[in-house]
């Protein structure tokens, strides 16, 4: 299945995701650094970040060193021409000049769809303001399918902020294509879009709160969402809905005794740290998940993997 861009996790259809986590099951080994690979040999990933990055970035880069390809890029546009003025067109054409595959994080909404038609190689989209990020909605995916066997008969309780971010967007998309129930929890201020909540209820149904302890007693997953702060407008509203949920062990022994707490990271204050090391907590494996997955990713895009 040749790709080129992944810009939105529309992009895929369902049977393209499953071979992608067909893959990334293959790539575990050589993602641990129990073997050795060197299959992208010789390719290069750009990897373009005009916004902080800690997981996305490094697990690219990781994944890209662990195939024995090769990673240049930036992780803060302040040391490039950016600041001289310089369009994301013309950036991007850079990177297609350079690279074989390109991975952009930008705050504009749309930057990566806009990037990809101005690239002949692939564009990944690792982040769209509050648009989507399809490559975390893939390792959400198979981070679930891991811990809780399949997708299609789990209760997930997307909880946070649901208006500006990005990976909630993208996968209650995919969760619900699968057949995933839905429970949105969030402040008022920071409910679900209304198209995308439209867009979903097409197919499936979908359950709002404002209340974290009524949705968590049904869950099967709890997906716990940073509130976006450098998304707000007004710093003021922004405290209104600071610290608005928190998850710790007493909420959880309410719930299923094999309910998990997914978090795309980093977190703030919304997942206590007792969570960390009991039998609820995904996240750190959810985000060692970003390896293998994005090792598949990268295989397909370059035309290495079929
Ligand atoms: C998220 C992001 O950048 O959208 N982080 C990530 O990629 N794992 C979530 C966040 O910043 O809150």
């Amino acid at each position: 299945m040749p790709f080129d861009h992944v810009v939105s996790i529309n992009d895929f259809s369902n049977e393209e995701i499953m071979h992608v986590f067909e893959i990334a099951e293959k790539m575990l080994p050589a993602a641990r650094g129990e073997t050795a690979s060197d299959l992208l040999r010789g390719k290069i990933l750009a990897t373009l970040f005009f916004e902080p990055s800690t997981r996305t970035r490094l697990s690219f880069e990781s994944a890209m060193n662990r195939l024995g390809g090769n990673v240049i890029g930036f992780s803060d546009p302040s040391g490039t021409s950016f600041v001289k003025g310089e369009t994301l067109a013309d950036t991007i054409r850079m990177a297609e000049a350079y690279s074989d595959v390109i991975v952009l994080r930008h705050p504009r909404e749309g930057a990566a769809r806009l990037a990809s038609r101005f690239s002949n190689k692939p564009v990944l989209n690792a982040g769209d303001g509050a648009g989507q990020h399809p490559t975390q909605t893939l390792l959400d995916l198979f981070t679930i399918i891991h811990e809780k066997g399949n997708l299609q008969d789990q209760n997930v309780v997307l909880v946070g902020d649901l208006k500006y971010g990005r990976t909630v967007h993208s996968l209650a998309y995919a969760l619900t294509r699968f057949g995933a129930e839905l429970t949105f929890v969030s402040p008022a201020q920071l409910r679900m879009p209304d198209e995308i909540t439209s867009d979903l209820s097409q197919t499936a149904t979908i359950h709002q709160t404002e209340s974290l302890e009524d949705a968590v007693n049904d869950a099967d997953v709890v997906y716990v969402t940073r509130i976006q702060k450098e998304r707000f407008p007004d710093p003021a509203e922004y405290l209104q809905v600071a610290g608005a949920y928190r998850v710790d062990l007493k909420l959880l022994e309410q719930g299923k005794s094999d309910v998990i707490v997914m978090h795309p990271l980093p977190r703030v204050d919304e997942i206590a740290p007792e969570v960390d090391h009991s039998k609820y907590s995904s996240y750190f494996t959810q985000a060692f998940n970003g390896v293998p997955v994005r090792m598949a990713l990268l295989g397909l895009v370059t035309g290495v993997f079929e």
